[in-house]
């Protein structure tokens, strides 16, 4: 039924989810029973209909989580949230005692785990080794891996000397010997299961398209009138949705770009009639992603809402691909520059290069975040960039980039303001290292004797 309904994941990428758990109950081991994840880690920044969903409902997601264990078979529910949602981590933990007292886990374990509030703690790999134990550093294994109960003499086989992420290989058939892949499904996906079930895959089809069937929570933060959370249908126009939930642009401004949290392209304003799906908004070149909508209209300088990204995306890069950390914080650097009138056209030429080269090699898909992101502000906007490099523009400072904290009930949207000073190796530190957090946590790692 999930199949038929056409349902795709939340989190970002909209994979189809029946297909995900089809993979999933195929590759499960008579060795080990598998486990259901669900990912409530929430860090895009501009996004916060996870958390609004688990204040309001927490049940809807965990009936999701069980059908899905009943699907794949599993014995084990591991809610992965972070331990800075200590409103949704109580409101989990109570609805669990709830949903056991009334006897609905049939012999299924849930449990809540309290991550941290790193960024890449949301990649699905990186959340498995989070859960593991580890740090929260990408692996390579895409697109099933094992996890969560994985065997830890991995630990041992590192990739490489810095990685620290365990050497996780793919699940493939024939091999029940060994520990079955995780399911890990996003806190939406599985809000949707319940409601599919009780009312059938073709009921969930009658709204949406045909190829976003459903609805879809978004959040509108930025130069709106006010921020917030909504659910709308797929397909409604990106207009629609910022009048509906961000009340339109603020009084006598006009809407010049939007961004779709930090993982695809500016989307320009003279598009704002793209209906809300995974489909449409990929053919004007940009994405759904979480549907977390940053609005910016023409009092907002975009080349500072680029550096603003760009150095989150930097800092939040763990540094197992040097390009992704290195190249990423020199992009950083050069439009920190054009913002405050201090860049010239060499100084454009060489962040084109570094575009060029971020995601050379990487193992998530983080730099190719910052690749998109940048580049779409320079091929989309270019008088912008060049009205800093003339100093026509004035100068500005980089926009802040990061984690929403709340979305209040007038409609104020609050930032992590503490992200303006995390450094590029993830201490609060006054100064910066210089070392990428992976080489730095192996080095921790390595004195703590815990790779022996
Ligand atoms: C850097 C990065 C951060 C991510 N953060 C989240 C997150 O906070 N929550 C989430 O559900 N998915 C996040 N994702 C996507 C997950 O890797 C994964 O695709 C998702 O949990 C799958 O669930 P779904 O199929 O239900 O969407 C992130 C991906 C990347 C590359
Ligand atoms: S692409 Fe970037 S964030 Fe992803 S694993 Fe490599 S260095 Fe880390």
């Amino acid at each position: 039924m999930i199949e038929a309904s056409g349902l795709r994941g939340r989190g970002g990428a909209g994979f189809p989810t029946g297909r995900k758990w089809r993979t999933v109950r195929d590759y499960c081991s008579t060795f080990e029973r598998t486990s259901v994840v669900v990912n409530a880690a929430e860090g895009e920044p501009g996004t916060f209909k996870d958390r609004t969903i688990l204040r309001n409902d927490p049940y809807q997601v965990l009936e999701g989580a069980l059908i899905a264990a009943r699907a794949v078979d599993a014995d084990q529910i591991i809610v992965a949230t972070k331990h800075s949602f200590s409103v949704e981590v109580d409101r989990l933990r109570k609805a669990i005692d709830e949903v056991n007292a009334a006897g609905w886990l049939d012999g299924v374990e849930i449990e809540v785990f309290e991550g941290p509030k790193e960024y890449l703690y949301g990649e699905e790999t990186a959340l498995l080794e989070t859960i593991d134990g580890r740090y929260p550093f990408p692996r390579i294994a895409p697109p099933y891996r094992r996890g969560v109960r994985e065997v830890v003499e991995s630990v041992a086989d590192l990739e490489t000397h810095s990685g620290l992420s365990a050497h996780v290989e793919m699940a493939g058939p024939g091999d029940d010997t060994e520990a079955p892949p995780a399911l890990v499904d996003n806190v939406e996906t599985l809000a949707n299961v319940a409601r599919i079930l009780a009312r059938g895959a073709e009921w969930f089809r009658t709204e949406g398209t045909p190829e976003s069937p459903g609805t879809i929570v978004c959040t509108v933060t930025g130069s709106t009138r006010r921020s917030g959370v909504g659910e709308v249908i797929m397909g409604t126009p990106l207009r629609e949705v910022i009048d509906l939930i961000g009340g339109g642009p603020r009084p006598g401004r006009s809407i010049r770009a939007v961004l779709p949290g930090v993982s695809n392209r500016f989307i320009d304003g003279s598009a704002l009639d793209t209906p809300v799906s995974y489909e449409a908004l990929a053919a004007i070149g940009s994405g759904l992603g979480s549907a977390g909508f940053i609005v910016f209209d023409d009092a907002d300088d975009l080349v500072a809402v680029a550096a603003g990204v760009a150095r989150f995306l930097a800092v939040e890069s763990c540094g197992q691909c040097s390009p992704c950390k290195l190249d990423g914080l020199r992009m950083a650097e050069l439009l920190d520059a054009a913002t405050r009138g201090e860049a010239d056209t060499h100084d454009l030429d060489e962040l084109r290069s570094r575009i060029a080269k971020v995601a050379d090699g990487a193992r998530c898909s983080l730099a190719t975040q910052q690749q998109v992101v940048a580049a779409s502000l320079l091929e989309a906007f270019p008088a912008d960039i060049a009205a800093h490099l003339e100093r026509s523009a004035p100068p500005t400072t980089p926009y802040l980039v990061a984690e929403l904290v709340d979305i209040d009930d007038d409609g104020v949207a609050r930032v992590d303001e503490h992200h303006a000073d995390k450094q590029p190796d993830w201490t609060f530190d006054p100064k910066d290292s210089g070392k990428t957090p992976a080489a730095r946590l192996g080095e921790h790692r390595e004195a703590q004797g815990l790779d022996e």
